[in-house]
């Protein structure tokens, strides 16, 4: 039997609308092979919201995520806002729904695919076995903590970093719960020698890591890890971390797998889930159709696998990913050297939905 689910698209600025295009074709080639219907409704978040609208995050677009089944985002900013007070910037629209949402689990898989060793800056040898998710905790932290503010005239600003135990709790359970499914090695992210919510940190996680003994728990200093991760990336199975160390150690995976434009995320928390692709809305690259849709595609199986649990679906779905790349089908930021060949952004997504509709 087919199923039927609303799904929020906010497709929000810069590459944003085209990466969400490519996303919402791919559900609909899913949709039809499986026989669901899925709903997608599309909705105003970030700068495009705040033009229409003065608003990040408009009421409207609020009460759908909170009515959906799940909810599919591209990408929110843009340089146009960057004098804004922080209530006023594109991207307080993503931190009030993800907090409204309560997604307080992040989840960054990254890991190499088809063809794409050797993709990156790393030697072949060095990106071997490249598997691992970054788990980072998205609701609280140096981002929402208080007090917070900035007095540029008077030369001083303050951002806070709070943690409760409650807080950590719960995304480390999500770790150790996830890391059962994969190779049992949960790293622990911090900065313990400096910081005492580290220090608290430490302490839960350890805490849970009790409860889960067949799962291996050890600690890292987070300017360690941002070095073993290009020293010997394929160590590493399950990381959980603070949402700032989260949000900077997904970007230097994104450079470690070869490319920022393919890794995926799934914000998880106890009502609808938000997928988004790691990248933000890349300004420079926008309206050219030029960007790689793989980050999108690949959250939109995440969406399926997590949101909708249709797990088949979202398998489905990152084989026929993987098929295109092993094929050779490249965006430009896979083939710095430029060339021909180079598929856009529509073609790239062409190649996938080929793949996913050829596939027994
Ligand atoms: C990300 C992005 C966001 C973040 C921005 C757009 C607010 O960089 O999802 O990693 O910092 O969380
Ligand atoms: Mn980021």
């Amino acid at each position: 039997m087919g199923r039927r689910a609303r799904v929020v698209v906010l497709p929000g600025d810069g590459i944003g609308p085209e990466v969400a295009a490519s996303a919402a074709r791919v559900l609909g080639a899913v949709a039809k092979r499986f026989g669901h219907v899925f709903d997608l409704e599309p909705h105003s978040i970030g700068a495009s919201a705040l033009r229409a609208d003065g608003k990040p995050l408009p009421p409207r677009t609020l009460d759908a995520c909170l009515a959906s089944d799940a909810v599919f985002l591209a990408a929110v900013g843009d340089p146009a806002f960057d004098a804004n007070p922080p209530e006023r910037r594109p991207e307080a629209g993503l931190l009030a729904l993800r907090k409204a949402l309560g997604v307080f689990a992040n989840l960054r898989p990254a890991r190499l695919l088809s063809g794409l060793n050797g993709a990156g800056p790393l030697k072949p040898e060095v990106a071997r076995g490249l598997d691992l998710v970054i788990v980072r905790e998205l609701t609280g932290g140096l981002y929402y903590g208080t007090p917070r503010r900035l007095d540029l005239a008077g030369g001083e600003a303050v951002n806070t970093l709070p943690y409760t135990t409650a807080e950590i709790e719960r995304v480390a359970e999500v770790a150790f719960r996830l890391a059962r499914g994969r190779r049992r090695l949960v790293t622990s992210v911090d900065k313990s020698n400096v910081l005492e919510t580290s220090q608290l940190w430490r302490a839960v996680v350890t805490e849970v890591g009790l409860r889960y003994p067949d799962v291996t728990l050890e600690h890292q200093l987070v300017d360690s890890c941002a070095m073993s991760l290009v020293l010997t990336p394929g160590r590493y199975d399950v990381l959980v971390m603070e949402n700032l160390f989260g949000d900077i150690l997904s970007d230097e995976c994104g450079a470690l797998v070869g490319s920022l434009g393919l890794l995926p995320s799934a914000s998880l928390g106890d009502g609808p889930g938000l997928f988004e692709p790691v990248h933000g809305s890349a300004p420079a690259l926008a309206g050219k159709g030029i960007a790689n849709p793989v980050g999108a595609i690949l959250s939109a199986a995440l969406l399926l696998r997590h949101g909708l649990a249709l797990a088949d679906e979202a398998s489905a779905v990152e084989r026929a990913v993987e098929a295109a790349l092993a094929a050779g089908a490249r965006t430009a930021d896979l083939s710095p050297a430029g060339g021909a060949g180079i598929l856009s952004t529509t073609a790239m997504t062409d190649a996938i939905v080929r793949a996913f509709e050829t596939a027994a």
